[in-house]
């Protein structure tokens, strides 16, 4: 009686996590590490992404990644595998924003070939390596980390939400696919949270103000930490029958609009 489940979650499972340098990917490398898997670390920032490697120990790696580029991706499946003999978990979680609410109109095309490049095509490659290891195996989970601007308009810029929605309807597609192979495709929408790409403590307190604010959930600002909660849930067998799914983490920002509400108590 009054005694928890002790078991680690994700005991006996490789994964890896792209952009697992920084951010959401390096708080989901230490959870997913803490709760038993062996991690591979794949970003293009070696100096984070190395050290990370060497505190955790022996059941993680780096390796240098761009997403992007096919030849880099079929490198990282390929050591995954042979260093930790198997894959069960793809997080496609690379990416990169843009902060700056550009107009259509001078939004260029090679803002938007950028955004894609790394955002769409590196969750693309990332989920197609991942697949040919997976398929024979007859099971397996890739998630991919979309945002909550892919369930509401005006929260993100354009080539950026384009992107993301982009991913959201990969995940879909892959789920029909993958599925008769026993393969799980989900991914994860978070709302704005702090991560490694913003510049000082006082722009970063300043951020977390703004995103407390405008937020609809009070009294809790989101953190890296709670997105990688929800990469672990998807990620363990709690989840073993959940694919093609947004799990959004908003708060419930994207599906409330209480503008009336401000106005009849006024
Ligand atoms: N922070 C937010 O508010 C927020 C909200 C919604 C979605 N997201 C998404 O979360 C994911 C993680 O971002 P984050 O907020 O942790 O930011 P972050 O900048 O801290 O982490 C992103 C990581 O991706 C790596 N990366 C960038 N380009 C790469 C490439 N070509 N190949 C390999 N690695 C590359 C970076 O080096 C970095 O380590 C991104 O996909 C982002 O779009 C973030």
């Amino acid at each position: 009686m009054g005694s928890c489940n002790v078991n680690k979650r994700l005991e006996g499972k490789v994964a890896i996590v792209t952009g697992g340098a920084s951010g959401i990917g390096a708080s989901t490398v230490h959870l997913f590490w803490e709760q038993g898997a062996k991690v591979v670390i794949a970003d293009i920032q070696d100096n984070l992404g190395q050290s990370l490697a060497t505190k955790l120990g022996d059941n993680v790696l780096y390796v240098h990644c761009d997403v992007s580029d096919d030849e880099q991706v079929m490198n990282l499946v390929d050591t995954a595998v042979s260093k930790f003999g198997q894959l069960d978990i793809m997080y496609n979680n690379a990416g990169i924003m843009s902060g700056i609410f550009e107009s259509i109109l001078n939004t260029n095309k090679s803002d938007l070939e950028r955004m894609l490049g790394v955002n769409l095509i590196g969750a693309f490659l990332g989920a197609k390596h991942a697949a040919r290891v997976m398929v024979p195996n007859k099971k397996g989970c890739i998630l991919f980390t979309a945002s909550s601007c892919t369930k509401i308009g005006g929260i993100a810029p354009h080539s950026y939400a384009a992107s993301k929605y982009g991913v959201v309807g990969l995940t879909k597609s892959l789920a029909c696919e993958l599925g008769k192979h026993g393969i799980r495709v989900n991914c994860i929408s978070p709302f704005g949270v702090l991560t490694g790409s913003t510049g000082g403590a006082e722009k970063e307190a300043m951020f977390e103000m703004m995103m407390g604010a405008v937020g609809n959930l009070q009294g809790k600002i989101l953190k890296a930490e709670d997105i990688a909660k929800a990469a672990l849930y998807l990620a363990s067998d709690e989840a073993s029958y959940v694919s093609g799914m947004n799990l959004v983490v908003d708060g419930g920002y994207s599906v409330v609009n209480p503008s009336l509400m401000k106005i009849s108590k006024a």
